[in-house]
């Protein structure tokens, strides 16, 4: 997780600041992302696929310095919306090395990403190549890539499994759909098919399933050769890699994969008499998850006959995590010494519904009361990225880390935000 360095009395440094300083300057809640823990493991990405195209999800949380760290660390960009590739493509990341994803792509997202020149678009359903074709300029050709469903049920959750067929991404293996769409992006003369996409789901910890991917997408890529005489130079296979929320919590370590797949394509394209094509792959939770961490104030401290409920400043309206996916963090307190023992608490938000609880039965000292600071740690992905304005408590801000030295990369939502959006009487 974030370079963190723990001092006396409790006081936790990340990037060389402490965090209680942070709570003091910025208030709270604040998410703090560690610049040099992001860029290090773009570096270790890159050194442990030094063949492959590198783009980081943009959805697992996106601003400008962010997009800015990614594009010099020499990674793409895997964008979903317009709104994510016009904010990359105006802090000056090269349009050419972003990926447009979604299942539903609106006439926007298309025309602004064709505008601005994006790299590459997947196809995820039949009916928008059509439309991407028409999208496209005369004199255009734009390169785009398939997203087949693999028939894999790969993941940390229900909710986040992709790869399985009955569901709403990508076009299935089985029943020939995903060969139909490859026939009909073949048939127009504005798009360039440069390869097949698969993304199996998130927060996997096991190699396993990215290898039967791999052996599926390949034996598509000889069908594909054998149909049509061409061999794809391009194999996409999506994120998904799981981290650790709490310590000892399995994670997929990006070396470990990379021998795995890198052994699986040679195999699997040696079968099939096909050159290896070019790989490329998309994680967002491994880049940026580990990197950030959330601090809370407690504001009450409230117990049950059965049970202390710890209650800070923020909840599901920032994380939304736990009553999503029911996942597990392990918050601490920080910025004090604590004598006391542990209890066995309920960290609970400030909004009003009983389910807005952001960790479960954790340990917390027994005299943790108002006042007192919470970090949760692993809270740089798909926390602010999914943040709403629930009870209009605004968002938090996002400061940056680095070598001691702090800075406001988004700064919080003001009361005066959320009424300027509300025009009407
Ligand atoms: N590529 C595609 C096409 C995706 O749909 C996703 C994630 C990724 C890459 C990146 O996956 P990652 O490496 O971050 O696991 N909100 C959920 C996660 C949703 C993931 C959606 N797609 C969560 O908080 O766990």
């Amino acid at each position: 997780p974030a370079t963190t360095t723990e001092r006396p009395h409790g006081q936790v440094l990340v990037g060389g600041v402490a965090l209680s300083e942070i709570a003091e300057g910025h208030g709270t809640p604040v998410y703090v992302l560690d610049e040099a823990e992001v860029r290090g493991r773009c570096r270790a990405y890159r050194a442990a696929f030094p063949e492959a195209e590198i783009h980081y999800a943009a959805k697992a949380f996106l601003c400008r310095a962010l997009a800015h760290w990614v594009e010099e660390e020499g990674l793409g960009l895997d964008a979903c919306s317009a709104g994510e590739v016009e904010l990359a493509v105006t802090t000056g990341f090269p349009a050419d090395r972003i990926l447009l994803h979604g299942n539903a792509k609106s006439p926007r997202d298309l025309a602004i990403a064709l505008r601005l020149g994006v790299g590459r678009i997947v196809v995820d359903t039949p009916a928008e190549i059509a439309r991407i074709a028409a999208a496209v300029g005369s004199g255009g050709r734009q390169k785009v890539m398939v997203r087949v469903t693999p028939g894999i049920s790969a993941g940390g959750h229900r909710k986040i499994r992709t790869g399985s067929d009955d569901q709403k991404f990508g076009l299935s293996l089985r029943g020939g759909h995903a060969e139909h769409a490859i026939a009909r992006v073949l048939e127009q003369p504005r798009l360039e098919l440069t390869g097949l996409h698969c993304h199996l789901g998130s927060q996997i910890t096991d190699v396993g399933p990215y290898l039967v991917a791999v052996r599926r997408l390949v034996g598509l890529m000889a069908r594909v050769r054998d149909t049509h005489g061409i061999a794809l130079p391009e194999l996409d296979l999506g994120g998904g890699h799981g981290i650790a929320y709490r310590p000892g919590d399995p994670t997929l370590d990006p070396a470990r994969l990379a021998a795995g797949v890198r052994t699986a394509l040679a195999e699997s394209c040696a079968v099939a008499a096909l050159p290896v094509p070019r790989l490329i792959i998309e994680p967002g939770r491994a880049v940026v998850g580990p990197a950030g961490v959330a601090v809370y104030r407690v504001l009450a401290v409230k117990r049950t006959p059965g049970r202390t409920y710890v209650a800070v400043d923020g909840g599901m309206s920032d994380n939304p995590r736990p009553a999503l996916y029911g996942v597990r963090y392990a918050p601490r307190l920080i910025g004090r010494h604590s004598p006391a023992d542990a209890e066995c608490v309920t960290v609970v938000g400030r909004h009003c519904e009983a389910g807005d609880i952001l960790a479960d039965d954790v340990p917390l000292p027994a005299d943790t009361h108002p006042g007192d600071l919470l970090a949760v740690p692993v809270a740089g992905a798909y926390h602010l990225a999914m943040a709403s304005s629930y009870n209009l408590v605004g968002r938090p801000p996002v400061v940056a880390v680095l070598d001691g030295r702090s800075r406001v990369l988004v700064r919080r939502e003001t009361l005066e935000d959320l009424r300027a959006r509300d025009v009407g009487l």
